[in-house]
């Protein structure tokens, strides 16, 4: 052959990477694997085992053990007894056993990538250039974390004993997301692999053993969904960080609802990756094979739903299907190849059953015509084109090589179908006007945001979804919070059931009647009559009709979020103007001491002492709001590449609230002005035995410019309302303070649409205590960090 004819064809033969040393481990091991639990490998108690394959040939690859209750157990007993100890060690100490695992990452990376791409079936050019270096990255991170969790977090303490749940599709990288910042602040694990993938995890645990991590700091537990559900399910554990299917998501939220274990989900998607007539085609086109055809479109954030500009579309088509010639699918160790072999049998058939439905719905088809390997699971790239925004490809995680596109006129029409889908995790935006694409950006709804760019990752970046696509961030400093607890609600008490007072003087007495004691509704800005048309008489200790409030049901629920929906402007106000208006409320309302004073003794039966002191509270904390809704920032990171990351906060939307009991006004103000000092709406229930200092504030929130919508009050039932609230789907967060089976019914209640749940879990708060009941503990909870790429240069 001449060289000529080489340059001409470009065409080149296999170049594998060798698979001894991989293979040779898996011998070393008899081809048999059990758990690793307290710095050792044990047989699951059970002895009941499954054969984990190799994608690219069907061929069985090892035998590993199914975790029963007693293999979690004696999981939990390790992490439990080694957590004490190892949160008892230096922030440098435990930053030297992370850097030692970074580092043994990167000693043994080539082991660690070949053995991936055989269990996975992905190509060895991603796993040595992505997944290892992104790992090892996750852990020098993290040892910087733990070495400065003193000084950084030293108002905050580890968790305790993590349970971590992992997918197949990057397992070594999602053990690296999930042990690096739990195992730096303090935290120890028991981790399950995806039962496709737990090769790398076992190796994993056995190299970071003989680099001198100390037993039962990280346990691996293997097995199937079964033995996932009976870590979500551990009394002993105190938290889980799952990430894998929503549907798994859900029950994982049900079956830990009132437990009290925290909780990140990290979940699907069905990201949007928009092309305006302005872009660089050819960049965009390169654009999409990283985005859908990387790790063979097994990727939660994959840019899977092209929406290309008219005036272009054909154009871009016509590169992309070019383009779509030129990729190779083929053997995983091959280093010459783009696309490997699809994780398992069940992914494959649910991929073809998914793309003839989109045929059958009316897509257009294209597929490179390219030769597939024999034997294995092999997908070839492809496109879905002209698909309906609602046809079940354009709806559904596909979780395979395969793209779908339509075709949008105008960016408003492209922010609304980017939109329109229930997942939020991620989006890509390809404009060479950095105003639009900007623009765009800030208006999408997803945790993070490429522009000109797609699937950059990196350890310093948060990670992580809105609505159905999770909550909970992984890396950056949003994702050590994860795996902290703050040390000021470290000791509070159950708080106390409310016995609703007797009325006991039902005569009048000589003084004038009230004129009308009923107060109404507050929603959109207006008093409302409650659609029920009843009442209920709010009583003193002492037996005395201090009032009657409205008996609010799920309609005024209804009425107040689409009030609260209506008024989405407050988000996009500008913080300065967000202070001015939490100062003017509190201007406003310290006018009005004494009248405030004298309703909070009246309905509590409280000193005045003691009810000027939680009014004086009320007037500060609202100061303290307007003092952070201007100053509440988020970041720029500076990732190992041209370019940089804004790291913003954003307000989570309409956000239910239901105020504890106690500190009528104060418990109020303290869970309200957090939320609306950063851009949320808030539909409002005020304390069930205390109504009346909220159903008061309406005057001044009237008189302070507060636009109408952003506070609607609605009095009534905390349980019933708070259901109202937590099923709402238009509800994007719901704020739950009172008693355990509020708690409870609140986050069960929350799975329709995954909002996001803080709740008190029945303790009381000392809202007098500025460390327990205000500052960024809270403003944490009302925010979101997107985070928005931009990298620069040609
Ligand atoms: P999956 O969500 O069932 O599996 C993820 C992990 O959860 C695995 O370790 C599994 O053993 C565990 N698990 C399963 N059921 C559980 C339960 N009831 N309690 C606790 N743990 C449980 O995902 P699967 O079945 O492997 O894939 C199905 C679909 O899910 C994919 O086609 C894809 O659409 C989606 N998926 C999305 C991922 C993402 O990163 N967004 C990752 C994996 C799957
Ligand atoms: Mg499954």
């Amino acid at each position: 052959m001449s060289v000529a004819k080489f340059f001409d064809d470009m065409s080149y033969g296999p170049a594998p990477e060798a698979d001894t040393e991989a293979r040779g481990w898996i011998k070393r091991h008899n081809g048999t694997f059990g758990h690793f639990i307290n710095g050792e490998f044990r047989a699951s108690s059970g002895n009941k085992t499954f054969v984990t394959h190799e994608p690219a040939t069907g061929g069985d690859l090892a035998k590993l053990a199914i975790g029963t209750k007693d293999d979690v157990d004696a999981a939990v007993v390790s992490a439990r007894k080694a957590q004490a100890q190892w949160a008892k060690l230096s922030g440098h100490q435990r930053a030297r056993h992370l850097y030692a695992l970074a580092r043994m990452i990167q000693r043994h990376g080539r082991l660690l990538a070949v053995v991936e791409a055989i269990d996975n079936g992905k190509p060895i050019r991603e796993t040595r250039d992505i997944d290892v270096p992104l790992a090892a990255r996750h852990f020098y991170h993290h040892a910087g974390w733990a070495q400065l969790q003193e000084s950084e977090f030293s108002d905050h303490v580890p968790v305790g004993v993590v349970g971590q749940i992992i997918p197949w599709n990057f397992p070594l990288l999602m053990l690296a997301w999930k042990v690096a910042p739990a195992l730096a602040l303090g935290n120890t694990v028991i981790l399950k692999p995806a039962e496709f993938t737990s090769l790398t995890a076992l190796l994993f645990a056995e190299l970071a053993a003989a680099a001198g991590l100390p037993p039962g700091v990280l346990n691996v537990v293997t097995g199937e969904g079964e033995t996932g559900a009976l870590i979500v399910e551990h009394d002993g554990i105190d938290k889980i960080a799952f990430t894998g299917s929503t549907d798994v998501g859900r029950i994982i939220r049900e079956k830990t609802a009132g437990s009290g274990k925290s909780l990140t989900l990290e979940l699907g998607g069905k990201s949007p990756f928009i092309v305006f007539d302005d872009a660089d085609l050819d960049g965009a086109v390169e654009g999409v094979v990283d985005a859908i055809w990387f790790n063979q479109g097994q990727v939660c954030c994959a840019g899977s739903r092209i929406l290309v500009q008219e005036g272009v579309a054909e154009k871009f088509h016509a590169r992309l299907r070019r383009r779509m010639q030129t990729l190779r699918v083929g053997q995983p160790l091959d280093k010459a190849i783009d696309m490997g072999a699809i994780v398992a049998p069940v992914q494959l058939k649910r991929i073809e059953k998914l793309v003839k439905q989109g045929v059958d719905e009316g897509a257009t088809l294209y597929q490179s015509e390219i030769e597939l390997p024999k034997g294995g699971s092999f997908f070839r790239p492809t496109l879905l084109a002209n698909v309906q925004p609602t046809s079940i490809v354009a709806t559904e995680e596909i979780f395979g090589p395969v793209a779908v596109s339509m075709t949008f006129r105008t960016p408003e029409e492209a922010v609304q179908l980017a939109n329109h889908t229930r997942y939020g995790l991620a989006a890509s935006v390809w404009s060479e006007t950095i105003g639009l694409a900007l623009h765009v950006a800030a208006r999408l709804q997803a945790g993070v945001v490429w522009v000109n760019a797609t699937n950059l990752f990196d350890a310093a970046a948060g990670f992580g979804g809105k609505k159905e696509s999770g909550f909970g961030r992984e890396g950056g400093r949003e994702g050590a919070y994860e795996y902290l607890k703050p040390k000021a609600w470290a000791n509070r008490k159950a708080r106390l059931d409310y016995a609703v007072p007797q009325l006991r003087t039902t005569a009048g007495d000589f003084a004038a009647p009230l004129i009308d004691r009923t107060a109404k509704l507050f929603i959109g800005g207006k008093q409302a009559r409650p659609d029920g048309n009843y009442n209920r008489p709010i009583i003193s200790p002492k037996g005395k009709l201090v009032g009657e409030v409205g008996e609010g049901n799920r309609k005024d629920i209804r009425n107040a979020v689409a009030a609260a929906q209506g008024a989405a402007s407050w988000g996009s106000a500008t913080a300065h103007n967000r202070a001015q208006i939490l100062y003017y409320i509190a201007e406003n309302l310290s006018g009005r001491a004494d009248e405030f004073i004298a309703r909070l003794a009246a309905q509590t039966g409280r000193t005045p002492g003691s009810a000027r002191a939680e009014f004086d509270a009320s007037v500060s904390r609202l100061f303290t709001y307007g003092a952070w809704a201007d100053k509440y920032e988020g970041v720029i990171h500076q990732p190992p590449l041209r370019g940089v990351a804004l790291a913003m906060p954003e307000p989570q939307g309409v956000v239910g609230v239901i105020c504890p009991p106690e500190a009528p006004l104060l418990g109020f103000i303290s869970l309200v002005a957090p939320l609306i000092a950063v851009g949320n709406r808030a539909v409002v229930v005020p304390s069930e035995p205390y109504p009346l200092s909220a159903t008061d504030f309406y005057s001044v929130l009237e008189t302070s410019d507060v636009p109408a919508g952003v506070v609607n009050i609605v009095t009534g039932s905390a349980m019933e309302l708070g259901k109202a609230l937590a099923s709402h789907n238009d509800v994007d967060a719901v704020w739950a303070f009172g008693s355990q089976a509020l708690s409870e019914m609140v986050e069960k209640a929350s799975v329709g649409n995954l909002k996001r749940v803080f709740t008190d879990y029945g303790k009381a708060y000392d809202w007098m205590d500025p460390a327990q009941g205000e500052g960024p503990l809270y403003l944490r909870r009302a925010t979101d960090i997107k985070n928005v790429w931009i990298p620069y240069g040609e």
